[in-house]
């Protein structure tokens, strides 16, 4: 019998069970990704920290591989979390499944202390196998590369053959159709050429459209079931609007790969397309803060888990914010020729993926933490709700510190370095030294101080949140 406020994994579903083994490595590595972003920072006010033991370019990698990893690991339980309630039936081969997980897990542990053992050496084909494929952000040696692909590919199976076995929803359909481009994609990242106009052509393959559409899609899919649980929104309503913003979405964002062409030795022809198309990429956002807001707005924000319906919101404006608003700023390339790779660059790197992604992963850790204590209601009048609250809080004022201190650096940087210094050698060092930018540089570490507090308060809350709960959660559908 469930037992209110108990975890309880008798609470879960199959797919589930396996969710939360997802969230679990998801939150250990975000925990990591946030502890190596605190070290480069201070090695941006002072170059010696760590110099010859863990130096800039280790922690920088660790840093954002770990972000890549554990968004992956947070979606891949977020869909296992919905698999169940949206198909009808028991996860399809949930034994093969599991076994993904535990191969995905070892592996991602063996590549991150390869990471920080081997950190200087020649970069040779057996290095590309063994060591780092050197490509930012999914730098994973090729046999890790083979790994994922096929835990991927078993995670695959799971979803589409359990949609095919119980029933294809709207959300089941996009879900699976945006796997195989999710999946196909990364595939181009593993192509190795000497040429690096080339390398880095086919790398955008996989980061743009991963971010810029694969990964939107994906959270379009998690926001209309979230949408579902958390307010009650009809499912007819919340598919429509998944439809178009599908339809925007890869109608700017495919073409929109161009804003990285501008000046990597590709073709000139990609000033214009990639100019005007991501120029569009930020109406698909609207469309999607429209819909979270117009839904809460119609269904007054009645709610049996407050938390993950804020996250749920955070995740419509961030994303809003700093993909769509942020990304906006610098892609045409009359502005981009002088903000490009600089801070201008990392401040919106920050709150893009904070704000589109990082945001809705956590509503999923709360959807599971209710379901997991019995299906609790949790309200903002919870025992203990201040964690929750301040947790949401100190994450996103210091995510916005980051991100403002970034954009000073950077807007320093274009003008110095670039308008001024003409993008010269010594433009570059005049802009480094400014104490504009090494301002920047401090407020960004104190907010990433503030963030890290946040996550720490997440990390507890998430443990101890609706423990002292007797009211059951009411189901608004009814
Ligand atoms: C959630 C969605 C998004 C995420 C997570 C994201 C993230 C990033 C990151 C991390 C970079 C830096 C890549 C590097 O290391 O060089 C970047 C670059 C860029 N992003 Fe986004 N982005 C998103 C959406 C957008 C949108 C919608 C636009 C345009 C409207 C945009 C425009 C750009 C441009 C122009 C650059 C190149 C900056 C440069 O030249 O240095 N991004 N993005
Ligand atoms: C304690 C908090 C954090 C600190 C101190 C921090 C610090 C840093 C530093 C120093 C870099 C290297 C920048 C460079 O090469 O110039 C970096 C890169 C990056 N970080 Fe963070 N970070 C933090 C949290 C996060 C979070 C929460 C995210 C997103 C979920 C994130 C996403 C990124 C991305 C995408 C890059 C690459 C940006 C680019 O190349 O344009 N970081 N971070
Ligand atoms: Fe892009």
């Amino acid at each position: 019998m469930t037992v209110l406020g108990k975890v309880d994994s008798s609470n879960l579903n199959g797919g589930q069970k396996l969710a939360v083994k997802y969230f679990t490595v998801a939150l250990a590595l975000f925990g990591a990704q946030i502890l190596f972003g605190l070290l480069a920072g201070m090695q941006y006010l002072n170059p010696d920290f760590l110099f010859g033991i863990l130096d800039f370019s280790v922690n920088r990698m660790v840093h954002i591989n770990a972000m890549v990893v554990w968004l992956l690991f947070g979606f891949l339980g977020s869909v296992y979390w919905l698999l169940e309630d949206e198909s009808g039936v028991p996860v399809v081969g949930l034994k093969l499944g599991n076994l993904a997980f535990w191969i995905l897990t070892l592996a991602v542990v063996v590549v991150v202390l390869v990471y920080l053992l081997v950190q200087v050496g020649a970069g040779t084909h057996a290095s590309i196998w063994l060591i780092n494929e050197g490509r930012e952000y999914i730098e994973a040696p090729r046999w890790a590369d083979i790994g994922i692909v096929v835990c991927v590919l078993v995670f695959f199976y799971n979803v589409a053959a359990s949609f095919t076995k119980g029933r294809y929803t709207g959300v089941g359909g996009v879900l699976v159709l945006d796997l195989v481009a999710l999946a196909g994609i990364y595939l181009a990242g593993m192509y190795y050429t000497p040429n690096i106009s080339m390398d880095q052509h086919w790398w955008w393959w996989v980061i743009h459209l991963w971010v810029e559409a694969t990964w939107e899609v994906l959270v379009g899919c998690l926001m209309a079931y979230g949408l579902m649980v958390t307010l009650g929104v009809r499912r007819k309503i919340v598919e429509t609007w998944l439809y178009i913003e599908v339809a925007l979405m890869f109608g700017s964002g495919i073409l929109g790969l161009g804003h990285h062409y501008f000046w990597i030795g590709t073709p000139e022809y990609w000033f214009a397309i990639g100019g005007f198309f991501s120029a569009l990429e930020p109406i698909p956002l609207v469309a999607m803060v429209v819909h979270a807001v117009f839904d809460a707005g119609h269904h007054k924000i009645r709610s049996t888990n407050h938390p993950a319906l804020a996250w749920i919101i955070a995740q419509a404006f961030g994303n809003f914010l700093g993909a769509g608003v942020w990304g906006f700023m610098h892609t045409l390339p009359q502005i981009n020729l002088y903000t490009h790779g600089t801070q201008w660059t990392a401040s919106h790197g920050h709150f893009a993926f904070f704000g589109a992604y990082v945001t809705m992963v956590i509503a999923f850790f709360y959807l599971a933490a209710q379901k997991w204590r019995g299906d609790v209601w949790m309200s903002g009048g919870l025992i203990g709700a201040w964690k929750w609250k301040w947790a949401l809080a100190l994450l996103q004022i210091g995510m916005l510190a980051m991100t403002m201190a970034l954009l000073a650096s950077g807007y320093e940087q274009s003008q110095i370095e670039r308008a001024v210094g003409g993008s010269s050698w010594v433009g570059y060092f005049s802009a480094q030294g400014h104490h504009w930018f090494i301002q920047g540089m401090k407020w960004r570490q104190i907010g990433g101080w503030i963030f890290t507090l946040g996550f720490v308060l997440l990390v507890w809350d998430l443990m101890t949140i609706g423990r002292k709960e007797t009211q059951p959660a009411k189901s608004l559908a009814e």
